[in-house]
């Protein structure tokens, strides 16, 4: 019988990509959004993909009633949660908006999966959670540090409460996935990142750039210590993230955990630059980006990059597309949602 994945926050950046590798991985999936940091772009990008309207339940996670109904309606086999806020700045100013909505979001399903006999549990974590690790790459043995944002604390926090619910409810497996910097766009060019306002992040910024919505791009410090002064990060393809997905949520379901709590990377493995990822863009797409050094941004990591290994040997799951191939999805996603 086919297996049903609750999807919460299913019509966000992320969440729509990991949707459609479900569905044609075989799964019923079930959207669960609240529209509040997202339109109904991706969903419906996410539909024509797949040739079919999907169901979409619009409720909010911190509505316990609304979870209760959700569970009920539907046969829930494992539950994937996306559903938070994520801007780390936003979230030094406004803390308890940052805490309300993604722990109470959280306990929530947790809460319902634990009255309903247990669920399959796959958080949404961040590699956000090592802060500045001293050896690089990190492995998930390398220690957390304390978080910098109330928004990167809400990933430590919730991947500890999926933890100790997994060691005290006996129904409950969960899984946390460490994403490190996800980036593109399905190779459809139907779905992708859809930042409210300035976009935080550095590719969103790029192509917003690109396409003459922004006049320049600031590369936030040009002297640390790394071989071009640029930070180093590992920019994981969202179609590659979204597979991960797949694998994790089939290890929980095909009863392959190795313990009830499991915890893996998601990267490359693989750090670039700001400056080489710049160039990549550059090149593949044929363009030329107006930008400039700017003063470092407070709270960024010097270099962070993942050692994927765990995931390959027990996910049998690895990054597959090239850098070229995720910034020029990017590029198409960015043109067609101009020309919507
Ligand atoms: C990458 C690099 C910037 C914008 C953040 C969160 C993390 C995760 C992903 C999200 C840095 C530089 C950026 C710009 C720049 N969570 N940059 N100019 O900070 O690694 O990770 O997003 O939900 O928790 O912290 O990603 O894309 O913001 O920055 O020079 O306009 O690009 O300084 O070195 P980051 P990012």
């Amino acid at each position: 019988m086919k297996k049903t994945v609750l999807v919460s926050g299913g019509a966000g950046f992320i969440g729509s990509h990991v949707t459609v590798e479900l569905s044609q991985a075989g799964y019923d999936v079930v959207i669960a959004d609240n529209f509040s940091n997202c339109d109904e772009t991706n969903y419906r990008g996410v539909c024509q993909i797949l040739g079919r309207t999907l169901p979409l339940v619009r409720m909010d996670f911190c509505d316990k009633e609304a979870v209760d109904a959700l569970f009920a309606q539907y046969p829930i086999d494992a539950v994937i949660h996306f559903a938070a806020f994520k801007a780390v700045g936003e979230s030094v100013s406004e803390p308890l908006k940052y805490y309300r909505n993604n722990l109470l979001s959280f306990v929530n399903i947790l809460e319902t999966a634990k009255e309903r006999g247990g669920c399959n549990v796959l958080f949404s974590s961040s590699a956000t959670v090592y802060g500045e690790a001293e050896d690089l790459p990190v492995t998930e043995q390398t220690p957390r540090q304390p978080a910098t944002s109330p928004y990167g604390n809400t990933k430590t926090m919730c991947e500890d409460i999926l933890r100790d619910c997994v060691k005290a409810y006996p129904g409950i497996k969960g899984i946390a996935l460490r994403y490190f910097n996800p980036i593109g766009a399905h190779p459809s060019a139907l779905i992708g990142e859809l930042p409210r306002g300035v976009p935080n992040n550095l590719v969103p910024f790029i192509t917003q750039t690109a396409i003459g919505k922004r006049a320049c791009l600031s590369v936030f410090g040009n002297d640390y210590p790394t071989p071009d002064g640029t930070c180093l990060r590992d920019f994981i393809d969202i179609v590659d993230l979204a597979k991960a997905h797949v694998s994790a949520v089939t290890r929980m379901l095909d009863g392959q955990m190795k313990a009830g709590y499991e915890i893996f990377n998601i990267g490359t493995g693989r750090p670039v630059s700001v400056l080489e990822l710049i160039n990549t863009f550059e090149r593949v797409n044929g363009l030329k980006l107006n930008w400039k050094f700017a003063p470092r941004r407070p709270g960024d990591v010097v270099s962070i990059w993942a050692d994927p290994s765990l995931a390959g040997k027990e996910l049998g799951w690895k990054a597959e597309r090239s850098l070229d191939d995720t910034l020029k999805a990017a590029w198409d996603w960015e043109k067609y949602i101009a020309g919507k």
